[in-house]
């Protein structure tokens, strides 16, 4: 006799969702990267590295709205029933994640800005928006890196949290963010 065991069929968010969300943390990982490990590079890599920088984050920008806007249209599936505090925990997890998503890259371009730097965009550039105010960019930055640390900070014990319902729990929470099999 043999005995098929079939996987458990269960809702999983759809290649859009799963698209945006993998995406965005491989972008997050890079600006992240790219922006404590500036002073590494040689000297004369840096303006393009900040620059890389400053590209993946407008990135990251454009991906959380849009993915927010495309999130009104289509719901993601229901929260899987792993109790009423884990399901709290995900589901402010997520708003904050999705706020620090818009926030850090938004504190990002406003210390640009206080920096008196502009953006290359390869095709076209732009220009600093308004002369260079060293105070005021020093103090936005200490608030773009303890975003950036909360961002990355949050980010991580959610994957921790994702690999624990996987290899612990052993539930579905990690399969539903992953390709069908
Ligand atoms: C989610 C997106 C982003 C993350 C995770 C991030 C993270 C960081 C981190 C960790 C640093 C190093 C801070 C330090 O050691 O002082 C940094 C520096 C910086 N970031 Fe961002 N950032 C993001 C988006 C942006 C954006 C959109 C801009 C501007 C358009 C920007 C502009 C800068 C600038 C100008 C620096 C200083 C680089 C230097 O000259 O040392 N960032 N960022
Ligand atoms: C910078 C990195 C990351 C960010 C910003 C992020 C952000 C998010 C957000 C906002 C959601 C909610 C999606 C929605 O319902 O609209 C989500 C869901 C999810 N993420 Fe992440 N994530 C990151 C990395 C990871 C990693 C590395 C893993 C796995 C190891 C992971 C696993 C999951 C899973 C399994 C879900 C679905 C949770 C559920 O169904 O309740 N994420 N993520």
């Amino acid at each position: 006799m043999t005995t098929i065991t079939m996987a458990r069929p269960i809702l999983i968010y759809d290649n859009v969702a799963r698209g945006f969300h993998w995406l965005t943390a491989a972008l997050v990982v890079a600006a992240f990267g790219l922006g404590l490990l500036v002073d590494v590079f040689p000297e004369s890599w840096e303006d393009g590295v900040v620059n890389a920088h400053k590209l993946i984050g407008v990135g990251i920008l454009c991906l959380a709205v849009l993915r927010l806007v495309w999130r009104t249209g289509h719901k993601p599936p229901a929260a899987l029933p792993t109790g009423w505090l884990l399901e709290r925990v995900a589901s402010v997890s997520h708003v904050l994640l999705y706020g620090l998503m818009v926030a850090v890259p938004l504190i990002g371009l406003a210390f640009a800005t206080w920096s008196g730097q502009g953006i290359n965009f390869g095709l076209f550039a732009i220009a600093p928006l308004m002369p260079e105010n060293e105070a005021v960019a020093r103090q936005i930055g200490e608030v773009h890196e303890l975003a950036a640390y909360a961002l990355v900070g949050l980010a991580s014990l959610h994957a921790v949290a994702a690999l624990w319902h996987h290899f612990v729990r052993k539930d579905d929470v990690l399969r539903r963010m992953l390709p069908p099999r």
